[in-house]
């Protein structure tokens, strides 16, 4: 990738993508034995064939970093290149630190600032636009954007009005500077919180700290008026959309793929409706993974292009709405500056490396500080 001069004419290109999802499988006939649901229900109503669970031992970051690594594989680049990581979630590790730090940590991005964005299944656009608008900035160059959930621990498994329909996941990409014309070209970002009742975790934020009534009550899950929902959800799909390809000085006949985000199968079909397209353009696999909220849009992608029906070049609409209310949409030309590096391998290796380094340098200024704050640590603050 060439050295580009800050502030003219950059382009933001989406260089490096991957996935991953946790081991175990939930499927509908599965559900069905521990709530009033059936596998037909399911499929009429959502399209949703199964979803991947998390165990204990998986969590957003640990999903996360296996996404950014095989993004990072994908762009055949160092996470000592990343100047920013930004990770779209609902279901963070803590309040704080962020995700997006135990990532930066994990992977041993030395260089990178970090942080998470909450705009719930829409994050994962918000972070794509922000992530472009940076580096077209000229401030920085390389960014690595991820979008991890792992939904299963706030739904609520006895509401099977809600707990059908959610899954964990995570997906990447990693974004740098070009001055080659293509990218990321255009979005449009939304919200409307007077909506934000219809979707919602009502506790353990500031306005209902955890407790034991919220405890008791579920009110630490996932809550929502699935109608209201699917209703807004149907109209502002085709209006993002819309909004996009005008804002780009296009129509929608330049548009190859729309990568809508994942929530029911009856949203995208009214969406394709409304648009007037073919429901091919629309890519789909909610039917493996649920809905994955931020992971959505990535977890999709990725299929469609290691099954090569996306091409270089191709115009997508990355297209997403959820709690908040949020929504959006962002205008890519795929995959262009793309170019095969004859030491991908010499590449990979040395990036394994460099996770080993990570761990090892983590690990020492954990105990670096351990070792400083029991001989240094009372002495300070006896002189205060
Ligand atoms: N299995 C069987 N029956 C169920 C059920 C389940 N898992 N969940 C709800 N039902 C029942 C309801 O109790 C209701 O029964 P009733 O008629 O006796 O009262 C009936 O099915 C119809 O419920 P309704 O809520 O009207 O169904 P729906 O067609 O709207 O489908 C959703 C429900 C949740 C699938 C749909 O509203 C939806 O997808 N909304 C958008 C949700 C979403 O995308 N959220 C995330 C946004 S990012």
């Amino acid at each position: 990738m060439p050295d580009i001069p800050n502030g003219l004419d950059r382009y933001a290109h989406i260089c490096g993508w991957g996935t991953a999802v946790p081991n175990n499988i939930l499927t509908n006939a599965e559900l069905s034995k521990m709530v009033d649901t059936t596998d037909e229900w399911i499929m009429n109503r959502t399209g949703i064939k199964q979803r991947y669970i998390a165990n204990d031992k998986e969590t957003t970051a640990s999903l996360g970093v296996k996404a950014a690594k095989s993004a990072l594989d994908t762009a055949n680049i160092s996470p000592n290149d990343l100047d920013l990581i930004i990770v779209a979630t609902s279901t963070p590790e803590h309040h704080f630190p962020s995700t997006a730090s135990l990532i930066q940590d994990k992977l041993g991005a030395s260089k990178a600032g970090a942080f998470d964005m909450g705009a719930a299944c829409t994050g994962f656009v918000y972070a794509l636009t922000v992530a472009s608008q940076i580096i077209q900035s000229g401030s920085m160059n390389t960014v690595l954007i991820i979008g991890s959930e792992t939904l299963s621990k706030i739904v609520n498994w006895e509401d099977r009005s809600t707990c059908v329909l959610f899954g964990d996941g995570a997906g990447a990409f990693v974004l740098q500077g070009s001055k080659v014309p293509g990218g990321v070209l255009t979005s449009v970002l939304r919200s409307d919180g007077s909506g934000g009742d219809l979707l919602k975790v009502p506790a353990g934020g500031s306005a209902m700290p955890a407790c034991y009534d919220s405890l008791r009550d579920n009110l630490h899950t996932i809550t929502m008026n699935g109608r209201e929902v699917f209703r807004f959800a149907t109209r502002v799909m085709a209006d993002a959309c819309r909004e996009v390809v005008s804002e780009a000085g296009m129509t929608l006949d330049d548009i190859d793929f729309i990568v809508p985000h994942q929530a029911n199968v009856r949203i995208i079909e009214a969406a394709a409706r409304n648009l007037d397209l073919p429901l091919d353009m629309f890519i789909m696999n909610i039917d493996k993974y649920g809905n994955t909220s931020a992971a959505s849009i990535p977890l999709a992608l990725c299929e469609a292009v290691s099954d090569n029906r996306i091409k270089p070049y191709n115009n997508l609409i990355f297209v997403a709405f959820g709690g908040g209310l949020t929504w959006g949409a962002t205008l890519v030309t795929w995959d262009v500056t793309k170019t095969t590096s004859q030491n991908q391998v010499w590449h990979k290796l040395r990036r394994q490396a460099l996770y080993r380094v990570a761990r090892i340098r983590s690990a020492i200024r954990r105990g670096t500080r351990t070792i400083e704050g029991a001989l240094w640590g009372e002495e300070e603050v006896a002189d205060k």
